[in-house]
């Protein structure tokens, strides 16, 4: 656990830091949303001063809204590229995120699905938490095989993301996710973020209630590689004993 955003973004650059140190080319997954803010603001000032060399990372997304063009500025490819990897000079062709907007989006998740595992999987994986207990926008019902697939956003969801768009009717409705199992089969190391008191109900039950499809993120219990939770003080409030 830590104290406040400052802290949380430290410790997260210390963990790519180690990526880094671990590779030539660490292979890393991204979450967008309001929680991993201040981590991406802390990894472009880290770039800036000369701290770590991030253009040898290579970057995946784990989900686009759909239908979504890359282009648009409310698109999980723009945030990211707004947020990190503009800022520090990622090549384009070292990023790969599903593409909202494809004709097919069947034959996209199945070309996302090849694109990670012919890399080799990730060595790193950050994740953000829905109030739902979502991961990636695998939501309510997801079991822990899913793979890359077309998915139906549920209201909360789209409530929550609505502060993004001029009005909830204005958010899609589906979207394109890796999988829980795209997740917990091809990452190396997973990093589950949270910040603020609204997530510290969901981020209890996924750590110590039983494992269940009703909550897709409690599927990170059987993930045999390394776990973090990197959680500030107010959404760890509910976890015993820290
Ligand atoms: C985003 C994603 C989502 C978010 C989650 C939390 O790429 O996959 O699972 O991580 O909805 O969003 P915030 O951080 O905005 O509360």
């Amino acid at each position: 656990m830590v104290a406040d955003a400052r802290a949380f973004a430290a410790a997260g650059v210390e963990i790519v830091g180690d990526a880094l140190a671990r590779s030539p080319e660490p292979r890393v997954c991204f979450a967008t949303g309001e929680t991993p803010k201040p981590l991406y603001a802390a990894l472009v000032a880290a770039q800036a001063n000369g701290t770590i060399d991030l253009k040898r990372i290579r970057a995946w997304l784990l989900d686009e809204y759909f239908p979504m063009t890359a282009s648009n500025p409310r698109s999980f490819r723009a945030f990211m590229h707004a947020h990190l990897f503009d800022p520090i000079g990622l090549a384009a062709g070292r990023v790969d995120s599903l593409d909202g907007s494809a004709g097919d989006p069947d034959a996209e998740c199945a070309r996302y699905e090849a694109s990670i595992s012919g890399a080799g999987g990730f060595d790193l994986c950050f994740l953000g938490i829905g109030l739902n207990g979502h991961i990636a926008f695998n939501e309510s019902g997801s079991g822990a095989a899913t793979r890359a697939r077309r998915v139906v956003l549920s209201e909360r969801t789209r409530r929550a993301n609505a502060h993004e768009f001029p009005s909830l009717d204005a958010v899609p409705r589906e979207a394109l996710t890796v999988g829980v199992g795209t997740i917990l089969e091809r990452s190396r190391s997973i990093v589950l973020m949270a910040r603020g008191s609204n997530k510290a109900e969901v981020l209890a039950r996924t750590l110590f209630e039983a494992e269940t499809d009703a909550l897709p993120a409690s599927h990170l219990q059987g993930f045999r590689g390394t776990f973090t939770v990197l959680a500030d003080e107010a959404a760890a409030a509910l976890i015993p004993n820290l």
